[in-house]
């Protein structure tokens, strides 16, 4: 069925990943299971953020290849793009017309307290560039474009949303009532992955020590022996505790890859050794991984069904981008024939 903005009945999320290289295993604990299940309750729009990429240097056949790569992977991740919509910014020149008409409103003073600017012109001075400075504001028009109710922010994104709703009420006052004010959506929070090298730390995608992260690409042989030389703890009780990091990290991997609860993972290996656990945790995750791997391989391989998907995507959310971008031409006096 086609997309309509008065068509739809559902709240509105808009949720939107940079195209950054290969998600772990942490990232779908953390997050994305969660946007799965957002996906039955709301009208959801997920997008690849491209435009935000660039306001970093990137290599633009890697860039290519990582929008391709994450869209497949959110949909072997279970995004059902039956349900709910799939796109890639840059497909919709929508999002840069409305960035333009919010720059009108956006005031340099506030764009120049945001906190992610301030961090990213440290780590990239040899780039400090306009976009980057704007970037908040793109973010605005992507939420704003799609009536968006909520966006699952982490705590990094906050403040850019509270720029959003500053530059929607401004706009709304300025003119006339145009765009719906976004709230955040606090998922409930995932479980935390740590690295099987140091359990104290987050797992991270830019460990340089590989056999700390497992990827959603790696192969069965790969997970399992990244689990079995996982760092675990002093002792030999299966417990999670805080003075067992590396065995609790275990432990939710078991719980994320089965579905088991805690207490019964823990009772289940009374008296069973280190060395039986971590075999059955690598069984376990890699059967977990398997069918998300071997689905996102097929869409790699066969580019005509994600190119479906993505078309199909883009022209769902034009259909909706397009009416509320054509509301605000109208509304700052640009002249429509
Ligand atoms: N800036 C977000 C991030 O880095 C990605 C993003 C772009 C986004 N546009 C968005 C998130 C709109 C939510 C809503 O995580």
């Amino acid at each position: 069925m086609e997309l309509e903005l008065e068509s739809i009945k559902k709240p509105v999320i808009l949720s939107g990943v940079t195209p950054s290289g290969i998600l772990t295993i942490g990232h779908l604990a953390g997050a994305i299971t969660n946007w799965v299940k957002l996906q039955e309750e709301f009208e959801c729009f997920f997008m690849i953020a491209d435009l935000h990429a660039i306001t970093v240097r990137q290599n633009p056949a890697e860039l290519r290849k990582r929008t391709l790569e994450t869209a497949a992977m959110f949909i072997a991740i279970g995004i059902n793009p039956e349900i709910s919509t799939l796109f890639i910014q840059s497909h919709l020149p929508e999002h840069s017309q409305l960035t333009w008409v919010l720059n009108s409103i956006a005031g340099v003073g506030e764009c120049n307290r945001m906190t992610q600017f301030k961090d990213k012109s440290k780590q990239h001075s040899e780039n400090v560039n306009v976009a980057l400075f704007d970037y908040p504001v793109l973010m605005a028009a992507d939420i704003l474009l799609y009536q968006s109710d909520l966006v699952p922010v982490g705590e990094d994104q906050k403040q850019h949303l509270e720029l959003t709703r500053n530059l929607a009420q401004r706009f709304n006052h300025h003119y006339s009532d145009t765009f719906k004010i976004p709230e955040p959506y606090i998922p409930k929070l995932g479980a935390r992955i740590m690295s099987l090298q140091e359990p104290d730390k987050k797992m991270s995608k830019s460990d340089p020590n590989q056999s700390a992260t497992i990827f959603l690409t790696d192969s069965d042989n790969e997970i399992k022996n990244k689990i079995k030389r996982a760092v675990t703890d002093s002792g030999s009780e299966i417990k999670f505790s805080n003075d067992k990091p590396g065995i609790s990290n275990l432990i939710t991997l078991m719980h994320l890859a089965t579905n088991k609860r805690i207490s019964e993972i823990e009772n289940m290996y009374v008296d069973k050794g280190y060395g039986v656990f971590k075999t059955d945790v690598a069984d376990a995750v890699a059967n977990y991984l398997r069918p998300i791997r071997e689905r996102y391989l097929e869409l790699i391989n066969n580019k005509q069904e994600l190119i479906d998907i993505l078309t199909k995507g883009e022209e769902n959310a034009r259909r909706i981008a397009a009416k509320t971008l054509r509301k605000v031409y109208k509304k700052v006096g640009f002249v429509q024939f």
